[in-house]
């Protein structure tokens, strides 16, 4: 935590364009990739933990595609891990509703990665 601090604390003044900054390269492509490929590099567990604080209480409630849904994420997770990630951590409107930026909390670049990454990994087909 301590040595991604500055980037933080210059993301947070812009968030634009900082979404990349601190996150493994997500090289693998989303089509037919395994889960493991596409969040590797990311901390699922505290994915989890952010997901549960502050993601659930719209993606568990049918505001938002809900993780294990596989249908509602294929489409999303085509879109590549950094565009989901960058698109989560600036907010966005689609058809299905309002994304607000990092779920409207307080949460690092990295802490709404994991999250992202923990609803991704449990939303691809096995
Ligand atoms: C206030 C409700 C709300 C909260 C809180 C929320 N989301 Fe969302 N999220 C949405 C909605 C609605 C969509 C679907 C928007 C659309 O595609 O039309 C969405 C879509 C997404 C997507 C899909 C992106 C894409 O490109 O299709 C991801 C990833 C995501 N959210 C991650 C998160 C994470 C991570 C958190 C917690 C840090 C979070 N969301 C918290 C409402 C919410």
């Amino acid at each position: 935590m301590k040595k991604i601090l500055p980037a933080v604390a210059l993301c947070s003044a812009f968030f634009i364009g900082c979404g990349g900054a601190e996150q493994p390269a997500a090289e693998a492509p989303a089509e037919g990739g395994a889960a493991s490929e596409l969040v590797s590099g990311y901390d699922l567990a505290n994915g989890q933990e952010v997901y549960e604080a502050n993601c659930g209480s719209c993606h568990d409630n049918n505001l938002g595609p809900k993780p294990g849904d596989v249908k509602a994420w294929e489409d999303r997770i085509a879109q590549g891990m950094d565009t989901i990630v960058k698109k989560s951590i600036e907010g966005f409107s689609g058809p299905d509703g309002m994304m607000p930026a990092r779920g409207g909390a307080e949460l690092t670049d990295d802490e709404v990665a994991n999250a992202v990454a923990y609803m991704v990994n449990e939303s691809v087909a096995r």
